[in-house]
């Protein structure tokens, strides 16, 4: 049995969760549970990001302690993250005491690789990130994507020396070591890398206090993503724990906002503390509202609860795994999701099953289900393994509009009229087990539904599902 570690962005906690988030947890669940399916051992973390001047900022204006009002916000992500039925094994914290105290012991670790220094430059407190000179001015000064003019800091802080590994990193990203998903966006990390400045990892407490204290040095907390990306590790117990059997990573699903992060920063930390590097890294796009992106300002936010009450959450992961190519920007719009709803999930599917289950019942064919179970078709393991998860599940559902056809053409119905009964046999057998097939396949991304698919054909008897899996809207 191989063991395989899928890890999700840890969502900041000043607010509540919507959309974006969602498309991390998606696609790691799918990850998680098709590597599941074939055999491997997974553990799948997820967790908050719960530190620094964005989070403190809100609990301000908010008029609410900090740490009431993060623990609040946790809890709504913990709740948000079940809903979704996301087959996580850890949840981190990152005010978690454990996980403080890993990260603490990780900053010592790495002290050889740290100095302090003066820092005079720009600072984005929407994205928590250092803004350069160069990018500065290609933005006249306000960021793209919140709409804030950068905050000019002069501190003093503790850097980290990214200039040690640059070669390797570089190297690394190139002979895919951690490979870079999509590849265009390896190109984009390999340039940015060239540009990065050795980075500040501290920030003085008369500045911010909502962070972790930097070990020996009281008037310093830490970078908010110096303590975020620790995460991944601290949550396997790092450094007091041997990690190996889990590290390094198989997978972290990322938003491509925040790949820069985890492509140049992050390998660096690993490094300095001679650890290996993850094994892939995939970045995918941001879901927009009609074409733009879904902020309150604008506000075109759409409110993930109120997707999931509509149809209900497979229709929820349906739509955003099929409908949002897994490396892409893509738009959600109501009539997208209705149309989605109405004509695949309630007419390929819902109607597939109806149509076969109550055949089957009436002419009381039963398959053994036990050895229907094929494996997985090679071109689905293969778009699997890559990531490309959207494709894969076009692949299914390929299957099931070709299982439609099939009906239509073979009319099982005719054959029960005409007494054909072996024919009748044979022709229903091969449809259910088909169905069963690509059931198998579906499974990674609509597991209720595809647990309820199998139940209803297996079993002494056939019977079909007493509501239709999707009722027409
Ligand atoms: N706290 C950091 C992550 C630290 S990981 C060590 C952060 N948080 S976030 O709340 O801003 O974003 C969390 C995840 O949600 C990121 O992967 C981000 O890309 C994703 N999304 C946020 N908005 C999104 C969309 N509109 N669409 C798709 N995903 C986006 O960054």
């Amino acid at each position: 049995m191989t063991k395989k570690y899928i890890t999700t962005a840890i969502p900041y906690v000043n607010g509540k969760p919507h959309i974006g988030h969602a498309i991390d947890y998606c696609l790691a669940d799918v990850c998680a549970r098709y590597y599941r399916a074939c055999g491997d051992s997974v553990k799948l973390q997820v967790g908050t990001d719960e530190h620094g001047n964005k989070i403190a900022q809100k609990a301000k204006e908010l008029n609410v302690p900090v740490q009431e009002y993060v623990d609040e916000n946790a809890a709504n992500f913990r709740s948000f993250i079940k809903k979704l039925n996301v087959s996580y094994t850890d949840f981190v914290r990152t005010t978690d005491k454990k996980h403080e105290q890993r990260v603490k012991e990780i900053w010592q670790k790495l002290s050889g690789h740290i100095y302090k220094a003066e820092y005079e430059g720009w600072y984005c407190v929407g994205c928590e990130r250092y803004i350069t000179e160069k990018e500065c001015q290609e933005n006249g000064g306000i960021c793209p994507d919140h709409q804030k003019p950068y905050e000019k800091l002069k501190e003093e802080n503790y850097y980290y020396r990214v200039a040690d590994f640059k070669e390797q990193i570089r190297d690394a990203i190139e002979e895919d070591e951690i490979l870079i998903l999509p590849d265009f966006r390896k190109k984009e990390m390999m340039r940015l890398l060239e540009e990065t400045p050795d980075v500040s990892i501290s920030r003085p407490t008369s500045q911010l206090t909502w962070g972790v204290p930097v070990p020996g040095d009281e008037s310093q907390v830490m970078y908010v993503w110096m303590d975020a990306l620790a995460n991944y590790i601290t949550v396997l117990g790092y450094p007091e724990k041997d990690i190996s059997g889990w590290w390094p990573a198989t997978a972290q699903f990322v938003g491509k906002d925040i790949l820069r992060f985890h492509a140049i920063l992050w390998p660096a930390l690993l490094l300095g503390l001679g650890l290996p590097l993850p094994k892939t890294i995939v970045s995918h796009g941001m879901v927009l509202a009609d074409g733009q992106k879904m902020s309150k300002s604008i506000g075109n936010v759409v409110e993930p609860l109120e997707v999931i009450d509509k149809y209900g959450l497979e229709a929820f992961r349906y739509y955003f795994l099929r409908h949002v190519d897994t490396f892409a920007d893509a738009d959600f719009t109501w009539d997208k999701y209705d149309d989605a709803y109405n004509n695949e999930l309630a007419n390929d599917l819902g109607n597939l099953v109806q149509r076969l289950a109550t055949l089957a019942s009436k002419n009381d064919i039963r398959i053994n289900t036990g050895t229907s179970i094929a494996i997985y078709s090679e071109e689905y393991d293969d778009l699997m393994r890559e990531y490309k998860f959207s494709k894969a599940f076009d692949l299914v559902w390929v299957k099931i509009q070709g299982l439609n056809k099939r009906i239509d053409e073979e009319k099982p119905w005719n054959l029960a009229k005409e007494g054909e009964i072996a024919k009748l046999y044979t022709c229903m057998c091969g449809l259910i087990k088909d169905l069963l097939q690509a059931n198998h396949e579906l499974a990674p991304f609509l597991p209720e539904t595809a647990e309820k698919i199998q139940n209803v054909f297996a079993g002494d008897k056939i019977q079909p599902p007493k509501t239709p899996l999707f009722p027409k809207h």
